[in-house]
């Protein structure tokens, strides 16, 4: 047993979150704080953690960069053929996690994920640096390989292949939207009475706001 494990931790008191200051409307409050974080300079405000959901309600997770967030939900970009992806097929349901500690904060939105439009994907796909467009080509994601000089190999045969040529978008990858059905938004506070503020989407499309014991 490692005691010093037991021993870490910390008194948060950076902020406060309350009915009367948050926004009606959760992708203004999730605006709100992303921009904060940005200006924060925190590594990797756009890093979130994705659960899915495998055969028997087994759970999976993995951290995925946000490349974009709007009223339509929230998107990331992936190996289609991936664990992420072969589970998404058969179960939609999806949970993100950003955690700020630096800014003593969380958000956790539940939603549901639907692939992007092919061209939206190709779009996003160009924009992104050649090395990167090739490491997409080169990895069949999540699949078992032998040794690393696998990937070396196929990559420099794709450099040939591709040599001054546009790469295409590779047929697996692109992206997932995220329509959310609930959003958390955690904030820590002294003594542990953290405060939650959850909103829950309404059959209208509105949004019930509740706080969360901590
Ligand atoms: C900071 C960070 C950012 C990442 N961003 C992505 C990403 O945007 N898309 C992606 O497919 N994998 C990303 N990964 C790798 C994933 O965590 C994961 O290893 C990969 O997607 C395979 O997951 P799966 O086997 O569960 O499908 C990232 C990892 C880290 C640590």
């Amino acid at each position: 047993m490692r005691e010093d494990i037991a021993s870490l931790r910390n008194e948060y008191a950076k902020a406060d979150l309350d009915e009367k200051s948050i926004d009606i409307n959760p992708f203004n409050q999730f605006d709100k704080w992303f921009s904060e974080a940005v200006a924060s300079e925190i590594l990797e405000p756009n890093a979130m953690v994705v659960s899915t959901v495998g055969e028997q309600g087994v759970p999976s997770q993995r951290t995925v960069l946000l490349k974009d967030a709007s009223k339509d939900g929230f998107t990331f970009y992936t190996n289609y053929g991936s664990k992420k992806g072969q589970q998404l097929d058969s179960n939609s349901n999806i949970s993100m996690l950003f955690p700020w500690y630096e800014l003593e904060r969380q958000i956790i939105i539940n939603g549901k994920a639907q692939k992007v439009s092919q061209e939206n994907s190709a779009q996003y796909f160009h924009s992104r640096p050649r090395a990167s467009q090739l490491g997409a080509w080169a990895s069949n994601q999540s699949s078992e390989i032998a040794d690393r000089s696998i990937l070396e190999e196929k990559l420099k045969m794709l450099e040939e292949r591709f040599l001054n040529k546009e790469i295409p978008l590779p047929e697996n990858w692109g992206g997932y939207l995220v329509i959310p059905e609930s959003f958390e938004f955690w904030q820590g506070r002294r003594s542990r009475l953290h405060d939650r503020i959850f909103y829950q989407r309404q059959a209208d499309d509105t949004w019930k706001i509740s706080r969360l014991s901590p």
